[in-house]
């Protein structure tokens, strides 16, 4: 499977995105379809509580982009979709991607997350063959850390490091992480995965850390720290990612594996409290004045202690660098949030709520 540099280039002709009305997914459709206008995009979601057209408004009328409503584990769907589109690439975010869910519901996790992946890798072996040209064809698989299990408060993952998944999420995402080498090794599909660490920016749903805090600053409600906020997370810029999944789509090594962080590395209560002093300076309002919203409640089940990332390979094979240090992206999400009250409203309707309420009562 050894290639020379220029076999390594992929061209996309019709891409493939699964996920694409999510936080990451459509971040990426929007950087995407206005930079490659001669590339088609189709969108396949099947808009979850975390899915939204709006977020994709302004590509909507975008003649390389259309939009499929449905499920990544429904294989006739998925199967005519690359029948009927000549699809040569998936870029595969869809996913349930919230950790504490996955602990209320894991079979949802398996269905989506794992069911979901290797549906789609029959329908691309089905459609491109074995041992397909990587040049034309390329199945791209979006997974998280989390595959790694927890650090200690020393080290980093690397792309040699063990799997070992401690929720249901990450065993979901690490079983899809599986079959997607298992095509690579036994069909020649030719694949490429990156693990990501935490993404934070526009339009992320309020139920992960950053826009929760953010949101519930707003409305002067509790700041939920789960333990002793002493966790360690490795926060990323979602444009950051973007540009990281573009190298990695066009001159990523087939059957390899590429780890994306940007290094700021910051225990929870170090994040939450830089974030709501950022927001605060932003509202006008006394310093440190947002802070006494901080609670500290009972702990996630499993809490894995420590991610962090040593993502030298794709800085020195595949020149990425990220564009935003943790305080200017912290201050763009603020700042999207802020101008974006109407996009808070609609995502957290009555379902929402009562999600929220039935987790304060579990604690
Ligand atoms: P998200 O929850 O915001 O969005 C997921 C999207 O997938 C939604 O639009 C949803 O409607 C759609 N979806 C869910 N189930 C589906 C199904 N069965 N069929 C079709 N569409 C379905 O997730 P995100 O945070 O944007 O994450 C995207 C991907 O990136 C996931 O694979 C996740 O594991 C991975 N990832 C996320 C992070 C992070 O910090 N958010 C970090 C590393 C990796
Ligand atoms: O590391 C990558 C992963 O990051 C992605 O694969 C997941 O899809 C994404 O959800 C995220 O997982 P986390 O569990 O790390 O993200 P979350 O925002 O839920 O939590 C971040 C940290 O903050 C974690 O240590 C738990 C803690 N936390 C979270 C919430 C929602 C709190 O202390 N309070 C909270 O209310």
């Amino acid at each position: 499977m050894s290639s020379t540099w220029s076999e390594m280039v992929h061209q996309p002709e019709v891409i493939l995105v699964t996920g694409g009305a999510g936080f990451i997914g459509s971040n990426f459709l929007l950087y995407m379809v206005a930079r490659y206008p001669t590339v088609q995009f189709i969108n396949l979601d099947r808009l979850t509580y975390a899915g939204n057209l709006m977020n994709l408004r302004s590509i909507e009328e975008a003649p390389n982009y259309r939009f499929v409503r449905g499920d990544v584990a429904d294989a006739p769907l998925v199967e005519r979709l690359f029948r009927e589109h000549g699809i040569s690439t998936v870029v595969h975010f869809a996913a349930e991607s919230h950790v504490d869910r996955s602990i209320m519901t894991p079979l949802s996790f398996v269905l989506t997350n794992t069911v979901g992946t290797v549906t789609l890798l029959e329908a691309a072996r089905k459609a491109w063959g074995d041992h397909a040209d990587p040049r034309r064809f390329r199945f791209y698989h979006i997974s998280t850390d989390e595959v790694f299990g927890s650090l200690g408060p020393e080290g980093y993952f690397t792309e040699f490091t063990p799997y070992n998944p401690r929720s249901p999420y990450a065993a979901s995402k690490a079983a899809s992480d599986h079959f997607v080498r298992a095509y690579y090794y036994t069909y020649g599909l030719p694949i490429v995965i990156s693990n990501c660490s935490n993404n934070y920016g526009p339009y992320q749903f309020p139920e992960k850390l950053i826009p929760l805090t953010i949101l519930n600053a707003l409305e002067n409600r509790p700041i939920p720290i789960y333990g002793k906020g002493e966790n360690v997370r490795d926060w990323l810029y979602v444009h950051d990612h973007c540009t990281a999944i573009e190298r990695i789509l066009l001159f990523g090594r087939t059957g390899q594996t590429y780890l994306v962080s940007a290094g700021y590395e910051r225990t929870n209560l170090e994040l939450v409290t830089q974030l709501l002093d950022l927001l605060d300076e932003e509202l006008g309002r006394p310093a440190g004045y947002s802070r006494r919203l901080i609670t500290f409640v009972k702990d996630r089940p499993g809490h894995d202690f420590r991610y962090a990332l040593d993502a030298s390979r794709l800085r020195q094979e595949l020149g990425w660098q990220p564009a935003y240090t943790l305080e200017e992206g912290l201050r763009e999400t603020i700042r999207w949030y802020l101008s974006h009250r109407d996009w808070l409203e609609a995502v957290t309707d009555a379902s929402y709520r009562a999600y929220y309420e039935k987790q304060y009562v579990l604690r």
